[in-house]
């Protein structure tokens, strides 16, 4: 009998996913030996033409900011790894509310990394650690609407459209619409 339970115990703790764990890639902290790569790979104009930082800045702006998420308690930033153990971008959940159990998504995947799933892949285990581990309701997300890549992503985890500002950023010589997307822990589309 005992040890029939002890067997069930081990299936059934085999079966448990990490939280950090998706189809393509995991997410783990980030370390300061990646931040090199990630100014790399974050300050391409292909990459930073849809997030609202504009202007590259050097490695201790990144190192800035990773230690500005480190302090923060309303903010969870992970390295986003591919199979192969490379690092592919970066994202976070910021703002994160007790009182209204929600927080606001950012991604990036460095381009030579784009259309091969992988930030379809992050944003979903993302949420998934969102809802499970952090407790929230609702993720709410910004994106432009010049970014088709980034709506298409969203869009296959379980985001819908939610509103939009406006010409309210201002990319590449003209004014651009941000468009709400906002994702409820029952829409996450799992594989
Ligand atoms: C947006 C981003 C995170 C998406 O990551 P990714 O790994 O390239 O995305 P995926 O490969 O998981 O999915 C991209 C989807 O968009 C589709 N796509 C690519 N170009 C497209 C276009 N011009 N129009 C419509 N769909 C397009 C792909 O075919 C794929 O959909 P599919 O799986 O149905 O074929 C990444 O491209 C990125 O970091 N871009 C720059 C920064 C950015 O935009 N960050 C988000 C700001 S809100």
């Amino acid at each position: 009998m005992l040890s029939d339970m002890a067997g069930h115990e081990h299936e059934d703790f085999r079966r448990v996913r990490s939280p950090f764990q998706g189809e393509r890639i995991r997410l783990r902290p980030i370390e300061q030996d990646d931040l090199l790569r990630i100014n790399e790979l974050f300050w391409d104009p292909e990459v930073s033409q849809h997030l609202s930082l504009a202007w590259p800045e050097p490695l201790a702006g990144t190192r800035a900011w990773w230690e500005g998420t480190q302090r923060n308690p309303d903010t969870m930033a992970f390295a986003i790894e591919a199979g192969g153990g490379e690092l592919v971008g970066v994202c976070s959940l910021e703002d994160a509310d007790g009182r209204n159990r929600g927080a606001v998504l950012g991604i990036w995947i460095g381009r030579p990394f784009w259309d091969q799933g992988f930030g379809t892949d992050a944003v979903r285990t993302l949420c998934r650690f969102g809802f499970v581990e952090m407790n929230l309701q609702r993720v709410t997300l910004w994106v432009y609407e010049t970014n088709p890549r980034g709506r298409r992503a969203y869009q296959k985890v379980g985001f819908k459209e939610e509103g939009r500002r406006r010409r309210a950023n201002f990319v590449g010589g003209r004014h651009v619409d941000a468009i709400a997307m906002g994702l409820l822990a029952e829409d996450l589309v799992e594989l």
